[in-house]
C-alpha cells in the first residue's frame, strides 16, 4: 500500500515537473522573438552552395529581399547568421541605439589576411588592439591640425590632376576618367603618407609609372576580395583547401602593394634611427614618432606597415568611384553640370583654380558628389559588423556573433524613403539655400562614412579629396560624351561589382583663362 502511494506520488510530481517545463518552454519560444525573414539552408553549410551558385552576391541578396517585401533578412552561411539591412530605421537601430553592441567586426580570412592578423583599425574585432589604432589614425593623423598641416601636399596633388587632364585634352580631348581620378586619388594617398607620389622614377612628364599602376592594381584586388563572400570566410574548416582561390589572390595582391610601400618603410626607419632624419614631413614620420606613456615607440614596425596598408585601402576606391560616376551622370543631364559650373564661376571665377578654401560656398558641387555616393556606392555593402551578444532589433532576434551587413545600395535606392531613387537628382540634399552641405548621413538614410563607434573617421580628408577631385575636374575642363559616338554616356553597373561597366572616357576642353594651366606646366 506504502509503495502505491509513493510512486503515485512520483508520478504526480513527475506530471507536474512535465506541465511547468511545458509551461515554461512555451512561455520561453513566446518571448524569443523571431529570426528576420530569411533562408537557413543546409546543416553546416547554410546557404554557401545557393550563395556560390548565384553570383554576384549582392545581386542575389537583392532580389531575395524584394521577393520577401522585406528590409531585414537573415541568411545563413556556414554556421553565421549574415543579417542584411536596407531601412534607414533599422540601420539607425543597429549602429546608433545598440551601437555598443555591434561594434565589433567579423573574424573571417580575407579581413585576417588584409589587416596582417587584426593590427590595424578598419578590420580588427573590438579590442585593445581596435582601440589603440584607431586612436592612431582619428587623433594622430585624421585630426584637424594634421588636416592644416598636410594642406600643402593636397595642394600640389590638385594641380597634379589638371595637369594631367589639361594634357590629355591637348591631345585628341579624350579622357579616361576612372584612370585620372584613380591616379589622383593613388598619388595622394602616397604623397600624404611617403611625400611622395612615385614608388619608382614615375613618366618624365610627373604621369604615374609602372610601379603606381601596379601598386594600384593591387590595392583594387584585395579591396575586390576582402569581405568578398569567399568560403574560407564562412567555411573555414575549408580554407586550407582554398577553393575559390580567394585566399591565393588576396595573398598575391597584398604581396604586390608592399612589395612598393615595405621598403620605403624599412628605410625611413633607419633615417630616424641613425638620425639622418630630424624634421616630420608626412604621416610615415608621425607614425614613426609616435610614443607611449614610458616614451617608447607606440607602433611595431609591423603594425605601421600594416597601418600604413589599409589607409590605402580606405583612400582610394571611394572618391575615385564616385567621381567618375558622378561627372557620367551630369554629363548625360548638362543642366546638372552648367548649374555646377555657374556655382564655380560664381565662388572662383576663371582665372584661378578652384582651392579648399571655396569648398564651404561649393553647396551645388557637394550636392553633385553627395548624390554619386548615394547612387553609385562603391561597394554593395558596409564592412560588417558583428554582435557581441544576443539581441533584439525591428522586433526581430539578432543572435550573437551575427554578421550585420547594412546595403549601402539598398539604403541609397530604398524607394520608401527616396523618390525617384534611381534618378540621379543632386538637388535633393539640399535642404534651404544656407544649410551646410555634408557628405555623411548619420541619420543613414544613405551610407557614404557611416556612424557610430565604427564610423569612418576619415570624413574631413575624405570628403575633401571627393569634392576637389570632382570641383577641379568641373571647373578646369568642358565635358561631353565623346564625339563620334552615341551623345550619351552608357551608365550601367559592372556585372560583378558596382563601377561603371565601361570606364568613364570622356571629351574635355579647357575652359578657364591659357594662363591657368600654363603656371601649371611650368
Ligand atoms: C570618401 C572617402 C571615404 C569613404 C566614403 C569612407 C567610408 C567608410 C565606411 C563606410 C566605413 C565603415 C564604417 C562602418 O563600419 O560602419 C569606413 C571605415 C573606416 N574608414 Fe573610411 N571612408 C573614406 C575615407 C577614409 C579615409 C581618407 C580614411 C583615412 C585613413 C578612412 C579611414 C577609415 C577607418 C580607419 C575606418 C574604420 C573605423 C573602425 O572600424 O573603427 N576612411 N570608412
Amino acid at each position: 500500500m506504502e509503495t502505491g502511494t509513493t510512486s503515485f506520488c512520483i508520478n504526480l510530481c513527475l506530471l507536474l515537473a512535465l506541465c511547468f517545463a511545458t509551461k515554461w518552454l512555451c512561455l520561453k519560444k513566446r518571448k524569443t522573438p523571431p529570426l528576420p525573414p530569411g533562408l537557413m539552408g543546409y546543416p553546416i553549410v547554410g546557404c554557401f552552395p545557393e550563395m556560390m551558385k548565384n553570383k554576384p552576391t549582392f545581386r542575389w541578396v537583392q532580389q531575395l529581399m524584394q521577393e520577401m517585401n522585406t528590409e531585414i533578412a537573415c541568411i545563413r552561411l556556414g554556421n553565421t547568421h549574415v543579417i542584411f539591412v536596407t531601412s534607414p530605421q533599422l540601420a539607425r537601430e543597429l549602429l546608433r541605439k545598440q551601437d555598443v553592441i555591434f561594434a565589433s567586426r567579423a573574424d573571417v580570412l580575407s579581413a585576417r589576411l588584409a589587416s596582417n592578423g587584426y593590427l590595424t583599425a578598419i578590420f580588427s574585432p573590438n579590442c585593445d588592439q581596435w582601440k589603440k589604432m584607431r586612436r592612431v589614425i582619428a587623433s594622430g593623423v585624421l585630426s584637424p591640425t594634421m588636416h592644416q598641416w598636410l594642406h600643402n601636399k593636397r595642394s600640389k596633388e590638385v594641380d597634379h590632376l589638371v595637369k594631367y587632364v589639361f594634357k590629355q585634352s591637348l591631345t585628341n580631348g579624350l579622357v579616361n576618367v576612372r584612370v585620372a581620378a584613380q591616379h589622383y586619388c593613388g598619388n595622394m594617398t602616397r604623397k600624404l603618407i611617403f611625400n611622395k607620389r612615385f614608388f619608382g622614377t614615375g613618366m618624365e612628364d610627373g604621369d604615374p609609372g609602372m610601379e603606381e599602376e601596379d601598386h594600384l592594381h593591387g590595392v583594387f584586388t584585395i579591396l575586390k576580395y576582402v569581405y568578398g563572400f569567399g568560403i574560407g570566410d564562412y567555411l573555414p574548416w575549408l580554407e586550407v583547401f582554398d577553393l575559390d582561390g580567394h585566399k591565393r589572390i588576396i595573398k598575391d595582391a597584398l604581396k604586390k602593394v608592399r612589395k612598393y610601400q615595405d621598403p620605403e618603410i624599412d628605410q625611413r626607419v633607419e633615417m630616424w634611427q641613425q638620425g639622418m632624419k630630424k624634421i616630420q614631413e608626412d604621416i610615415l614620420d608621425v607614425f614613426i614618432n609616435l610614443k607611449d606613456s614610458n616614451n617608447n615607440s607606440l607602433l611595431s614596425i609591423e603594425e605601421i606597415k600594416a597601418e600604413i596598408t589599409e589607409f590605402m585601402l580606405a583612400t582610394i576606391d571611394n572618391p575615385s568611384n564616385a567621381v567618375e560616376w558622378a561627372l557620367a551622370e551630369m554629363i548625360n543631364q548638362p543642366d546638372i553640370l552648367d548649374r555646377a559650373c555657374k556655382e564655380l564661376d560664381q565662388v572662383v571665377g576663371k582665372d584661378r583654380l578652384v582651392d579648399e578654401s571655396d569648398l564651404p560656398m561649393l553647396n551645388y558641387v557637394k550636392v553633385c558628389a553627395k548624390e554619386a555616393f548615394r547612387l553609385h556606392p562603391v561597394a554593395a555593402f558596409n564592412v560588417p559588423h558583428v554582435s557581441i551578444k544576443d539581441t533584439t532589433v525591428g522586433g526581430y532576434f539578432i543572435p550573437k556573433d551575427s554578421h550585420v551587413l547594412l546595403s549601402r545600395r539598398g539604403l541609397g535606392r530604398n524607394s520608401r524613403v527616396w523618390k525617384d531613387p534611381l534618378i540621379y537628382k543632386p538637388e535633393r540634399h539640399i535642404i534651404n539655400k544656407d544649410s551646410k552641405v555634408l557628405l555623411v548621413d548619420h541619420e543613414l538614410r544613405m551610407l557614404s562614412f557611416s556612424t557610430g563607434r565604427r564610423g569612418c573617421p576619415g570624413i574631413v580628408l575624405g570628403s575633401t579629396m571627393t569634392i576637389m577631385l570632382l570641383a577641379r575636374l568641373i571647373q578646369g575642363f568642358s565635358w561631353t560624351a565623346p564625339p563620334n559616338g552615341p551623345s550619351n554616356i552608357d551608365l550601367v553597373e559592372s556585372d560583378g561589382g558596382l563601377l561603371m561597366a565601361k570606364p568613364l572616357v570622356a571629351h574635355a576642353v579647357a575652359r578657364l583663362e591659357p594662363n591657368v594651366y600654363l603656371k601649371l606646366m611650368q
